[in-house]
């Protein structure tokens, strides 16, 4: 795979990225139902073997675990060692509720929490996962501990996720952004107007999540599927998994086929493809539960859509 360097870093990504959201397993509030760690560490050997060379977790995503089941699979496989990127700002109960918790002590015990979870003396990205729930101060101060975890070496790079242009611009006054996580796919394309022309202009890495919908658009998701997922898959709690939006989303899913079919790439292939076309989005992270999942989407940055390509698939649903 190609890869391209993560705004003023050093590292250079594959296109693709591992996400390991949904290999946290069950417990929490934000979990994908009950999932298999096997399979969950068999999903990452392959998309290190296609390739891929990082891997996005967080300590959150299944309170803890997937940054453990990210450190077994890297101590299991034998090539090279891809990136690891881990984000903060999100704590927990005993009941797997999540609040956003931004002050700095609280930023650098998960530092350290992260270390030792994922068994490595530095994170190659640390990235504030939210940003403060009411106060914009709250960012100065938090973003000031992330550079001081990176003036110490225990993180080498330091980035924000899910924050609008404003959060950013705070946080540029107090040290250097390597790089914005925002969610971006045909369903939702809310950075395309301000926030990814903003991270371009300044040279900020971006590196977009859920590009295929969070599942809704491998061609996978049926309504049957969509009404029948568990109690503990928070995607049945999202409204683009319900009506009266998913039979337009599934509307969108047929074009990508017919596209697909072209390029003899799968549905969820060409979601991806889409967003990677976005001249802002220097990598997109992409979630897979096994093995066969990873091979049938890793390989997205093969895809080259034409521009009536790419227009076409934004005009299905309009912005
Ligand atoms: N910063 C943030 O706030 C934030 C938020 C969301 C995500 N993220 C990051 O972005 C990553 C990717 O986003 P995402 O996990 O929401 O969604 P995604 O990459 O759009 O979709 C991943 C899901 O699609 C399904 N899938 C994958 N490959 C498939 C295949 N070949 N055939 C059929 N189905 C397939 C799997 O779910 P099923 O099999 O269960 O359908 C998988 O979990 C996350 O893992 C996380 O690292 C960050």
């Amino acid at each position: 795979m190609t890869k391209r360097k993560l705004g003023n870093s050093d590292l250079m990504i594959t296109p693709v990225g591992f996400g390991a959201w949904a290999i946290g397993g069950a417990g929490w509030e934000f979990a994908w139902g009950e999932q298999d760690d096997k399979d969950s560490i068999e999903a990452i050997h392959k998309a290190l073997d296609m390739g891929v060379n990082w891997i996005d977790t967080a300590a959150v995503y299944g309170t803890g675990h997937s940054e453990e089941v990210v450190a077994k699979a890297l101590e299991e496989y034998s090539g090279d060692r891809p990136y690891v990127f881990t984000k903060c700002g999100l704590r927990w109960n005993a009941d797997g509720d999540v609040r956003r918790v931004l002050d700095p002590v609280s930023i650098r015990e998960e530092c350290e929490e992260s270390l030792r979870r994922l068994k490595t003396e530095t994170i190659d990205l640390y990235q504030i996962h939210w940003p403060p729930p009411m106060n914009d101060e709250e960012i100065d101060p938090a973003w000031d501990m992330m550079a001081k975890l990176q003036e110490e070496g225990k993180v080498r790079w330091i980035g924000l996720s899910n924050f609008n242009v404003e959060q950013i611009q705070k946080a540029q006054q107090v040290a250097n952004v390597t790089s914005l996580q925002p969610p971006y796919n045909l369903v939702n394309r809310d950075v395309e107007d301000e926030i990814l022309p903003y991270c371009y202009e300044q040279g900020i890495g971006v590196i977009v999540y859920s590009p295929m919908m969070s599942g809704l658009l491998t061609g996978k998701m049926t309504k049957e599927r969509a009404a029948n997922l568990p109690d503990n898959d928070w995607r049945k709690r999202n409204p683009e998994f319900s009506e009266p939006k998913l039979s337009k989303n599934l509307e969108l899913v047929e074009v990508l086929k017919k596209i697909g079919e072209k390029h003899d790439k799968s549905p969820g292939e060409i979601a991806i493809a889409w967003t990677l076309s976005n001249r802002a989005v220097t990598g997109a992270i992409v979630g897979a539960r096994n093995a066969d999942q990873s091979k049938g989407v890793m390989d997205a940055a093969e895809v080259n859509l034409s521009e009536d390509e790419i227009s076409k698939l934004g005009s299905v649903l309009g912005k």
